[in-house]
């Protein structure tokens, strides 16, 4: 896994940066494919926390559906784990972020609406979550369809697109960031990395 001097410099200067074409369309059709598979299974959960009885609140706030993943050593959805234990592994090395191990999320957004408000993924002081990754494997995307990414950076808002191998890495305590609404069926693979003092 080869990082890019300006990716690493991006990732300290403004806390992120972004990757199109990480694997290559063939990989990224493979894991588009698994990945709709398991959408479509019917396996996936509600991410909005329930609230007693009325959770309408809730996915208006979030409103994706979620598993976790684990390894799966020779298919699509095990190649990208592993591509994401070579981007950890990579970014602590040259960016000295110490991290050690993360979790995967396969996450849909079933359009009509559906979307995550601005949030960040960790608090600082709480050494939890200290990176999250998101790769993208939505090969129709179209502005119409919604679900940016925006990044709020500090200059003006950053909209990324979900396009099919879209990778997208930002430091989790640092940066605010929002799922527009979505328009159409939404994929995303996150990785959230811990660091190496966390058990
Ligand atoms: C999240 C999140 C962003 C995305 O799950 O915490 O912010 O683009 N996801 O799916
Ligand atoms: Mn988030």
């Amino acid at each position: 896994m080869d990082l890019r001097d300006e990716e690493i410099e991006a990732l300290g200067t403004q806390g992120f940066f972004v990757r199109t074409a990480f694997l290559g369309e063939e990989q990224a059709r493979a894991i588009h494919a698994q990945a709709q598979a398991r959408a479509a299974s019917g396996g996936l959960r509600p991410a909005a926390i329930r609230r007693g009885a009325d959770r309408s609140e809730d996915t208006a706030v979030r409103g994706d559906f979620i598993t976790w993943l684990s390894p799966e050593p020779g298919s699509a959805l095990g190649g990208l784990w592993e591509a994401f234990a070579a981007l950890g592994e990579a970014l602590s090395r040259a960016a000295y972020l110490g991290l050690g191990r993360f979790d995967v999320q396969l996450a849909h957004y079933p359009g009509g609406g559906a979307r995550y408000v601005r949030h960040r993924d960790a608090f600082p002081g709480q050494s939890n979550r200290r990176l999250t990754a998101i790769y993208y494997a939505n090969p129709d995307w179209r502005p119409a369809h919604g679900g940016q990414l925006r990044l709020y950076r500090e200059e003006a808002p950053l909209d990324v697109p979900p396009t099919l191998d879209t990778l997208v890495v930002f430091l989790s305590e640092r940066l605010e960031h929002e799922v527009m609404p979505t328009h159409a069926p939404r994929l995303a693979l996150t990785a959230w990395y811990y660091g190496r003092d966390v058990a």
